[in-house]
């Protein structure tokens, strides 16, 4: 019997044994696709012979896969534009005809050569930050009349930092800060920190998005700045523009694990996939819906964000980087995201407001059990078993008894 109960012991140990490397397992899933990942700002510029007017600058990443390669351009001539190119070349390069690229009007001015190796490419633009005055408190500005709004403010009228000052060349990083030219902004700021990975992992900030080799990506900030109501509640909107596929749809997932997010049960992503969606994803934008008050949040500092329906923009988005590479016939898609719900205090209490978007290429990374998670579930599963098992045991052992004592007389 003990020899019984021993094995039992034994075979939830191991099976508690087995489950941590296996859920390591899980959670590596594609942990071995590295890039090497080289910065470099504005690519082939002769300073002397085209000097650059203040406030633009084009950041080139290129993140080299075994027979591929990742091209991200961060741009801040007029929208802050993100451009992911994906070719399946090792060589591939990014030429600019400076002069032309510049003046702003001219397709073709920006390429990835060759231009037959280009398999994939899409943008992401800021185009505007909207503030409206949210007297009832619905935080919902889709239902709010025009007056409630605010004149937006124009992204592509911002003066933008010098992205070549903030480079961080070992941490793939970079940070570009523009302000309006209006009073509110006169102490505040947006800005977009890029990051470009090599290989997969988490940031050590929230909201922690899992990232790998085949994204990237860009925490907005909105720091200081002065609202113009005292019940101002505020709108990014975004837009896209694609090769082939537009960025059509957004999809929700959900979660039962919060412990990377803490509250936060699910994930965004709005994806550039064929009409039909059992189709693979070929690059996304995924974000967990939640906002942060404060630059190192505590919990109490999370405000749930939501975004509108992806529509159909008429015009290009003011990037010249878009226009560069793209040219005037591509569709656009654009949606709003609002940070904060009904309830949420408003901007003035804290004056700060961030976050976070990943944009990458193919499957957007999905969130596994940590392996704390699995054990937790391990223990509380295994744990009835092994009392199920016990008591079993324990039934044999009773039946048992009688049995030797019936045994023992005639012995
Ligand atoms: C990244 O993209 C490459 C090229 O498409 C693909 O082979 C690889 O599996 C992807 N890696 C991950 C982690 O998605
Ligand atoms: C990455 O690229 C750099 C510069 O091109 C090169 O020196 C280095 O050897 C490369 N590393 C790997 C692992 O390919
Ligand atoms: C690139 O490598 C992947 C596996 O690493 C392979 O599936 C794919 O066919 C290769 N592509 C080309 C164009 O060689
Ligand atoms: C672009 O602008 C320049 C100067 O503003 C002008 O000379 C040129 O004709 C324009 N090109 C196109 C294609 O509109
Ligand atoms: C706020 O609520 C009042 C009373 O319900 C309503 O009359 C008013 O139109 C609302 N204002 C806005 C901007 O929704
Ligand atoms: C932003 O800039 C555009 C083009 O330069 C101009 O037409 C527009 O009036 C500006 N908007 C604001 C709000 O300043
Ligand atoms: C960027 O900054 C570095 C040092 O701060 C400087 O050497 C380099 O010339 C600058 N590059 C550009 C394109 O301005
Ligand atoms: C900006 O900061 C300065 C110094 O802290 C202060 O004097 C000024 O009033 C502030 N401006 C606004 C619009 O808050
Ligand atoms: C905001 O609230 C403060 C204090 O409650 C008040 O002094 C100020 O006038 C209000 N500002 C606006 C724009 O309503
Ligand atoms: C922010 O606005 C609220 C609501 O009007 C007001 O009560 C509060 O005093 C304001 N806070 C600050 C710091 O201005
Ligand atoms: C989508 O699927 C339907 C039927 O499943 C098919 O008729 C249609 O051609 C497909 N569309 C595309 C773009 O593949
Ligand atoms: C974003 O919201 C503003 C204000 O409601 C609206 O005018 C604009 O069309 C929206 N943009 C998109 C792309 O939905």
């Amino acid at each position: 019997m003990a020899a019984e109960i021993l094995y039992t012991i034994h075979f939830y140990v191991l099976f508690l044994l087995l489950t941590v490397p296996i859920s390591s397992s899980f959670i590596g899933n594609g942990e071995s696709y590295r890039r090497n990942v080289s910065l470099e700002m504005n690519p082939g510029l002769n300073s002397l012979l085209t000097p650059l007017p203040p406030g633009v600058g084009l950041l080139h990443v290129r993140a080299l896969g075994k027979n591929n390669t990742l091209h991200y351009l961060l741009c801040s001539q007029g929208a802050p534009a993100l451009l992911l190119v994906h070719t399946s070349s090792i060589s591939s390069k990014v030429e600019v005809d400076w002069p032309a690229f510049l003046v702003q009007n001219t397709t073709g001015s920006l390429k990835v050569t060759p231009e037959s190796s280009v398999l994939y490419s899409n943008a992401l633009v800021f185009t505007r930050l909207w503030e409206y005055d949210d007297v009832n408190d619905t935080a919902d500005p889709e239902h709010l009349p025009p007056s409630s709004f605010f004149q937006p403010y124009e992204l592509q009228n911002f003066t933008w930092g010098d992205l070549n000052k903030t480079l961080d060349p070992t941490a793939h990083t970079a940070l570009l800060c523009g302000r309006d030219a209006s009073e509110s902004f006169s102490n505040g700021s947006l800005c977009l920190k890029f990051s470009a990975f090599d290989v997969e992992g988490r940031d050590q900030g929230w909201p922690s998005l899992l990232h790998n080799a085949n994204s990237s990506q860009l925490r907005v900030g909105l720091d200081g700045v002065v609202p113009r109501s005292n019940r101002s509640r505020f709108s990014l909107e975004l837009q896209a523009v694609g090769d082939t596929q537009p960025m059509s749809r957004v999809d929700v997932l959900r979660s039962i694990d919060d412990e990377y997010t803490p509250s936060i049960f699910k994930v965004s992503q709005w994806v550039s996939s064929p009409v039909n969606s059992t189709s693979p994803v070929l690059g996304y934008a995924q974000w967990k819906p939640v906002a942060y008050r404060r630059p190192s949040p505590v919990f109490e500092d999370a405000t749930p964000c939501r975004h509108s329906t992806p529509v159909n923009v008429a015009q290009l988005p003011p990037s010249g980087l878009v226009l560069a590479y793209f040219g005037v016939e591509r569709q656009t898609t654009g949606l709003n995201m609002t940070f904060s719900i009904t309830g949420d205090p408003f901007y003035n209490t804290t004056n700060y407001l961030s976050w976070t978007v990943l944009v990458g290429l193919g499957s957007p990374p999905v969130d596994s059990f940590s392996p704390l998670v699995l054990v937790i579930m391990a223990v509380g599963l295994g744990t009835p078993m092994l009392i199920i098992l016990l008591g079993g045991v324990c039934v044999c052992v009773r039946k048992n008894r009688p049995q030797t004592q019936v045994y023992e007389p005639i012995n």
